[in-house]
């Protein structure tokens, strides 16, 4: 293999640059070309690509975002957006193509290397979406970054005695409420792939608030319910008065953590060294602390299954 291309897709994670400067700076190691393809798969058939050199991955590592950008392409979709991508793939000589992405980047690259064309797939996503993986680059520090945020509700909070709903991202995945809502000592975590009763979560506010508790947060995962009205039910409900603060993009930015910085340098450095070997149509994550591959069609198959005995432990130590 004598070039490979690197890309970003979907939505950006912090660690994004960290994988690409790996995957930059491991390939050239092993004296491949890598070539740089910007905003995705928008880039890749728009021909928007430049050769990587050392010098191109400098002082990246720590920054959030992604510097070859990232794009939703519908174009891509299309069986003929598909064949383009493969004909400026030929015209740039580039023979392996590493996909940092989610589940939907995923399947463009799936279908890529049904094209012919040697794919490898990183996982890059805040949601920690993936069954496959237990854990996405992104994941760690959008936690942290909610950690953060909690950390100064809670002081408004306590100075108010109220209580503070705050949504998170992670689409159709409570991940980021359950571990933010564990590590942030949440009241209540509410979660997709969970039933809950507001007449639970009122039940926990008003019996905190019996023992002296100054200040109660209630995690929401985006897609449950109107957090807005959640808080006027729960507020209605209790007597006490209830904040909403809806998080937003700003999980999606920052620095990388140290545990996203290192994911994504061991995972980077594992998708060249899989298209070295000839490997194709396969995607890279971490399994009980082992760096692991599968074959992406499986990967993608897989249903994710939701940690129920962290949520357990939620209620037990939120009593
Ligand atoms: P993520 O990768 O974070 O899940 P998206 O679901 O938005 O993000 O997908 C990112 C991009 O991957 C899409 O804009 C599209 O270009 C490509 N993609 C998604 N689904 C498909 C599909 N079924 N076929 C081909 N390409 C796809
Ligand atoms: O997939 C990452 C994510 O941040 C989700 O958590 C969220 O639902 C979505 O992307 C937001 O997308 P956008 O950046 O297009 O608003």
């Amino acid at each position: 293999m004598k070039t490979i291309g690197v890309l970003t897709s979907g939505g950006d994670a912090p660690g994004m640059n960290a994988a690409i400067r790996a995957v930059v700076r491991a390939g050239i190691y092993n004296k491949i070309r890598v070539m740089g393809i910007e905003q995705g798969y928008n880039g890749l058939i728009n021909g928007n690509i430049k050769e990587m050199n050392l010098s191109s991955v400098a002082d990246i590592i720590h920054r959030g975002g992604t510097f070859l950008k990232t794009a939703r392409c519908e174009e891509f979709k299309t069986e003929e957006g598909r064949k383009k991508a493969v004909n400026v793939l030929n015209v740039f000589g580039i023979e392996g193509l590493v996909v940092i992405g989610g589940d939907g980047s995923f399947t463009g690259a799936k279908k890529l290397s049904e094209l012919g064309i040697k794919t490898i797939g990183i996982p890059g996503t805040i949601d920690n979406d993936l069954a496959y993986t237990d854990y996405t680059i992104g994941f760690d520090t959008a936690v942290n970054t909610v950690l953060d945020a909690i950390s100064n509700i809670r002081d408004t909070s306590t100075s108010h005695g109220r209580a503070n709903i705050v949504e998170v991202m992670g689409r159709h995945c409570g991940d980021i409420a359950l571990f933010a809502g564990l590590a942030g000592g949440a009241e209540s975590v509410i979660v997709p792939e969970e039933k809950f009763e507001v007449d639970e979560v009122c039940r926990k506010l008003i019996q905190g608030k019996s023992r002296g508790k100054l200040h109660s947060i209630i995690m929401l995962a985006e897609g449950v319910g109107n957090a807005f009205e959640l808080g006027k039910e729960i507020e209605e409900k209790t007597g006490i008065e209830t904040k909403v603060t809806v998080l937003g993009h700003i999980q999606r930015g920052g620095n990388p953590s140290a545990f996203d910085r290192i994911l994504a340098s061991k995972l980077g450095a594992k998708a060249v060294e899989l298209l070295m070997n000839g490997e194709s149509g396969k995607v890279v994550g971490i399994k009980d602390n082992k760096l692991i591959d599968m074959d992406i069609t499986e990967a993608l198959s897989m249903k994710k299954e939701f940690d129920k005995e962290t949520y357990e432990l939620t209620k037990i130590l939120s009593i």
